[in-house]
């Protein structure tokens, strides 16, 4: 453990210093992407003041930056590793298939097999189309909900993410007015509306008084992960409302498939979804991603079954699509999440973590809180100072979705910092996901970094108290 100093001042933080001691070879290649790259990096949440850290490789629950500090991983591949870094089926599975080649530019077994994979799991994934990304596949899915409604509008909720295309960029971090960000037609953003979560009455009446809302799209546990969590009860009413209105539901499952329970957040909240969409877990932490669901939807992609409806069909062409590597991780990973409780086990080391990080909060005296669902947590920092906070007893519920996605801006990120220096990555909002391969024995250690993580923002007086 990193020793919390004396405090320097914001300016001249120790936290900063120290990273940047610790990751000299990372601050390096930062400095050499930044002249290559937008800040140096290709995602906007690797993201980090002063700069990233460069990871070398992986094993299990563990990754190594190129100056060889390790570090306890809950980024967890942006969600996509539910069995860890280099599961041994899964390692062994991409190499056969490497090995075989990557790119047949035609069909192979091994997709019929993938398919099969998450249709054991999925029950609604009545046909399956791949994508290279959850972008493509969420972009898809609203194509095809235009297409099989002929209705040109799709309901969103605040805040939940979708990925990157066009109808989707407004009202994620920002223009929660519905205005279209840069580069994005006016028209394309003015098609894709925005709600509340969990604003039911709201849904109604749009849903009521709209003829041309073809979906609601929605993360099914709310966004982010359910950093502001959805009730099942709203998705259920979700579903019975779009049912009446003649509009499809539209669950994105891109994080929750596989994560939520072994067959996503349909099954956990027993909600049957006309389309869903699935990438990250369901590629076994390669590239890769689906949309799949009710067959006379997907039948538009179909050559011969879309003129059979009536209708024309759209197309779908991709040259990654299904690869064979992907497709063998992706089985290989589906394949171990239905046969063994690696999904039980990954949720059961995050329900330890929660508790671990809420009984040293209320031991702190930090009006923190950790929370979340299944193998996942989120850290509310209070941006407000709320009172009467109490980390055990925590009701996200009770908190609004500004709150629970605000934060201080500096202070998370030193935190972040102080995270890294204390051998823990997270996610850029203090949470992250948990894996199969996490022990209880890291469990603990996390928890004791996160404390000396406080104990060098306490330090710096960064933190109130
Ligand atoms: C809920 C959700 N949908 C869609 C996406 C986009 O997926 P991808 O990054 O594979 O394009 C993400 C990515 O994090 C996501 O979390």
């Amino acid at each position: 453990m990193i020793e919390a100093g004396a405090a320097p001042g914001a300016t001249n933080s120790r936290i900063v210093a120290a990273y940047r001691q610790r990751t000299a070879r990372s601050g390096a290649l930062a400095a050499e992407a930044a002249s290559l790259l937008p800040n140096g990096i290709a995602h906007d949440a690797r993201y980090l003041d002063p700069y990233s850290v460069y990871i070398e490789r992986g094993a299990g629950p563990y990754k190594w930056d190129v100056d060889g500090n390790r570090y306890i991983d809950f980024f967890g591949g942006h969600g996509a590793l539910i069995l860890g870094h280099c599961h041994p089926k899964v390692t062994a599975a991409v190499a056969a298939a490497a090995a075989e080649g990557s790119q047949f530019g035609a069909n192979h077994p091994r997709e019929i097999a993938w398919a099969r994979a998450i249709q054991r799991l999925v029950p609604s994934a009545e046909r399956l189309r791949f994508t290279s990304s959850g972008t493509e596949a969420t972009l898809m899915a609203i194509r095809l909900a235009r297409a099989f409604t002929g209705r040109d509008t799709l309901l969103r909720f605040r805040g939940h993410f979708h990925g990157w295309h066009d109808h989707m960029t407004h009202g994620y971090t920002n223009h929660f007015d519905g205005t279209a960000t840069p580069g994005v037609l006016a028209g394309v953003a003015e098609k894709s509306i925005l709600v509340d979560p969990g604003d039911l009455d709201a849904v109604t009446a749009i849903l009521r008084d709209r003829r041309d809302i073809c979906a609601v799209i929605l993360e099914p546990t709310g966004s982010a992960f359910g950093q502001v969590p959805l009730e099942g009860e709203f998705v259920r009413a979700l579903r019975r409302l779009t049912e009446q209105a003649g509009a499809l539901l539209i669950l994105d499952e891109v994080v929750t498939g596989f994560r939520s329970s072994r067959g996503g957040a349909q099954e956990l909240f027993e909600v049957r979804p006309d389309l869903s969409t699935f990438a990250k877990i369901v590629a076994g932490g390669m590239p890769g991603a689906v949309v799949a669901g009710r067959k006379e939807i997907i039948d538009q992609l179909d050559f011969d079954a879309a003129p059979a409806a009536g209708r024309e069909k759209i197309g779908h062409p991709g040259t990654f699509n299904a690869n064979p590597i992907s497709a063998a991780a992706g089985i290989a990973c589906l394949t171990v999440l239905a046969e063994t409780d690696a999904n039980e086990i990954a949720a059961a080391r995050a329900a330890e973590l929660r508790a671990g990080l809420n009984e040293m909060l209320a031991r702190e005296g930090l009006s923190w809180a950790a929370y979340g669902t299944s193998s996942g947590f989120h850290l509310f920092t209070n941006p407000s100072r709320r009172k009467g906070i109490r980390p055990e007893s925590f009701d996200p519920h009770a908190v609004g979705a500004a709150e629970l996605k605000g934060s201080e801006k500096q202070l998370v990120g030193r935190m972040r910092l102080a995270l890294l220096l204390n051998g823990v990555d997270s996610n850029p909002r203090l949470g992250g996901f948990t894996s199969a391969t996490h022990t209880s024995a890291d469990v603990a250690d996390t928890v004791a970094a996160y404390r000396a993580a406080i104990a060098m923002l306490r330090a710096e007086n960064e933190l109130p108290g």
